[in-house]
């Protein structure tokens, strides 16, 4: 299949679309599910299909709620929810060299790298396709020019050719709040106490009302730089 192709077909559509032609063209494919808004992707793809594949990625830092969340998704849908866990070896080593905070000093990306990526290239190895919950409107820095379907070219390798879609990309953050309103999709509580975009625990903190979304996500650093490496092709080299 000609991604290219596909991409032409797909822009501009709206999230079911994409999904419906993820879903179609996939068999083994995943949805990766970070326990914040995104459960609307779950939501969608559970009226296309029944049998998803969705995980999540378990830093060790999330937020107890984002923790209770994941496990209320799994009964509430009735579910298997994959939850990944770092490579242990890699992480002791790392937190007894460096501590449990060292990413206020020396910038997020090691620690990222440790618990969210090195799992998810593990977990992507074994998929042909995955599907993200990133949208346009969460950062005019890094994710305004995301396409719906694109072959992902962080994580594919010679060997294996990675296709990555993002059913929702063209909703505004009302739109998929108004979509969890209209169809009572359970979400997390960290959303009622001024966190709008959720990551780890330390590194995500409640935004005042009008504050753009990810002026939470590791304040510290520069706009540009704030993805973790699950998305890094989004940041412009
Ligand atoms: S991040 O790169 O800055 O952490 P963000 O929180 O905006 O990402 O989420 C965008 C999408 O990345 C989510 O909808 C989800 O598909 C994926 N994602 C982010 N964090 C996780 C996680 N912990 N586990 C699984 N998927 C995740
Ligand atoms: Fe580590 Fe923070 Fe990245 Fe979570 S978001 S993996 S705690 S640097």
């Amino acid at each position: 299949m000609n991604i290219q192709n596909l991409q032409t077909e797909l822009v501009g559509k709206n999230p079911r679309v994409i999904l419906k032609a993820a879903l179609a063209q996939f068999d083994n494919i995943a949805i990766s599910f970070s326990g914040a808004e995104d459960v609307v992707l779950i939501d969608l793809a559970l009226n296309i299909r029944k049998d998803i594949h969705v995980f999540c990625l378990d830093t060790g830092r999330l937020h107890p709620e984002t923790y209770r969340f994941i496990e209320q998704v799994r009964k509430h849908y009735g579910i298997e929810i994959e939850v990944l866990s770092p490579n242990h070896e890699l992480l002791d080593d790392f937190v007894k060299e460096k501590g449990l905070f060292s990413f206020y000093e020396d910038g997020h990306s090691q620690c990222c790298g440790i618990r969210k990526v090195e799992p998810l290239r593990r977990k992507l190895a074994k998929v042909d396709a995955w599907i993200t919950g990133q949208r346009k409107d969460q950062s005019v820095d890094t994710r305004a020019d995301i396409p719906e379907v694109q072959i992902d070219g962080a994580f594919s390798t010679p060997e294996h050719t990675l296709v990555k879609f993002n059913p929702l990309l063209n909703w505004t953050s009302a739109q998929v709040w108004d979509y969890i309103e209209a169809y009572q999709v359970p979400y997390n509580p960290l959303h009622q106490h001024g966190f709008t975009s959720i990551g780890c625990e330390p590194c995500t903190r409640p935004v005042l009302p009008n504050q753009h979304e990810r002026v939470g996500r590791w304040w510290w650093e520069d706009n540009a730089k704030k993805e973790c490496g699950l998305h890094a092709t989004n940041v412009k080299k």
